[in-house]
This record gives C-alpha cells, structure tokens and sequence, in this order.
C-alpha cells in the first residue's frame, strides 16, 4: 500500500517542507503547482475548519485523489481571537513582515500577551473527509526574534521555551507546532487504516 500519493492543497513552500519532513517516505506528497493546478481556490469560511472543507473538497472534486488542506493562523486573545482566519492578509497585504507589524502595534504593550496558533486539516480519504486538529499555545513577544519559519514566527513564543519559533530549527518547530500536532493525528490515521 505504501508509499501513497497525496495531494497537498497548498503551494506554500514552507508548509510543504515542514509537512514532508514529518510524513517521511511513507507518503509521496504532491502539491498543486506540481498537478499543475493554477486555479485559486476562495477560503471564504468563517473557521479554520470552513476554510480546509472547502479546498480539500475542491481538490478532491477535480482530481478524484486523496487529498488534505490546511488552514490556521495565530489567535491573540487580546485581539479577540484575531488575526485567526484573516492570517494570511490581516494588513489587507500577504506579506509577512506587515502582517507581524499589525499584530504588534495593535497590541501595543498590553500585559495580556497570550496568544495560540490552530491548524486544522480536513482530509479526503475514498470521498469521506476527516478532520484534525492541532493548538499550540504561547504568547507575542514584545519584538521580532530569529529568522528562521514564516508568517508569525518571530512574535511567537510557545509555553514552556524561552525562545521564539523563528529561533527554532525546522525539526524543534515541527515536535511542538499546532501544524506538526495535526500531521501527526492525520499520519497515525493514515497508517492505522491501511496497516
Ligand atoms: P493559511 O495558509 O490560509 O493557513 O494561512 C495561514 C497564515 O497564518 C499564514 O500565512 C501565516 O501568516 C499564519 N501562520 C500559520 N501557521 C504559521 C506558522 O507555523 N508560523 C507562523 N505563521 C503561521
């Protein structure tokens, strides 16, 4: 039964890579620029768990193979949950360093620095979806530290570390990630079923 194509619903490079790494060869994944899928899939759900329904449908609806899709961001609660489903363009711009910027004067030196990432999966197995998810909590910091990831990983400090994710090596991030949590429920699915 193994390895088994998936199709990843994402061409964030990033996501990819972090996903890889934890599927192994167990798994051969395939993203959309690979399937040579250009259209844009429009996340116009309301929760995280909309927005992965709705592209991992679509996928499955064309391509009639298995396939999963992500959605997640950070959750201020603060900010009320923001930036939560809007992430991705919470400044009205995709671009990271803005995004993080908005987050941070929007909480300006507010005590209340709690903060969590949720990623969520819906995964089309034979037509029949399965959702997982993953929380990791954590707070903002009051600046950027390390380089390292995407999005909000500079401001984003996970409980328990004294360092931000974007001062984390790939692996570090993927143990503790609410996206490497996710993976992880999905893969033992997986496994479980067809071993
Ligand atoms: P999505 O691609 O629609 O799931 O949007 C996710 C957005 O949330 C990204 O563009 C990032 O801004 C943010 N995000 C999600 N996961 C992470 C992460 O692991 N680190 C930093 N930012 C993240």
């Amino acid at each position: 039964m193994f390895p088994k194509t998936l199709i990843f619903a994402t061409n964030n490079k990033h996501k990819v890579q972090e996903v890889q790494a934890m599927l192994g060869d167990t798994f051969i994944l395939k993203t959309l620029d690979e399937m040579g899928f250009k259209d844009d899939i429009e996340e116009t759900g309301g929760t995280f768990e909309e927005n992965a329904s709705i592209k991992s449908r679509h996928i499955y609806k064309y391509f009639k193979i298995d396939c999963f899709a992500d959605d997640s961001g950070l959750e201020v609660d603060a900010l009320n949950g923001e930036p939560g489903v809007y992430s991705a363009r919470y400044s009205g711009t995709r671009d990271d360093e803005t995004n993080l910027q908005l987050v941070l004067s929007k909480l300006g030196d507010s005590d209340n620095r709690q903060a969590n990432f949720r990623s969520v999966i819906s995964l089309i197995v034979n037509g029949e979806e399965h959702l997982f998810e993953g929380v990791v909590n954590g707070t903002i910091r009051h600046e950027k530290a390390g380089a390292a990831g995407f999005g909000y990983d500079p401001i984003f400090q996970p409980d328990g570390y004294a360092i931000t994710f974007a001062e984390m090596s790939p692996e570090q991030k993927n143990t503790l990630s609410h996206r490497g949590k996710a993976i992880e429920k999905m893969v033992k699915f997986l496994k479980g079923e067809r071993l």
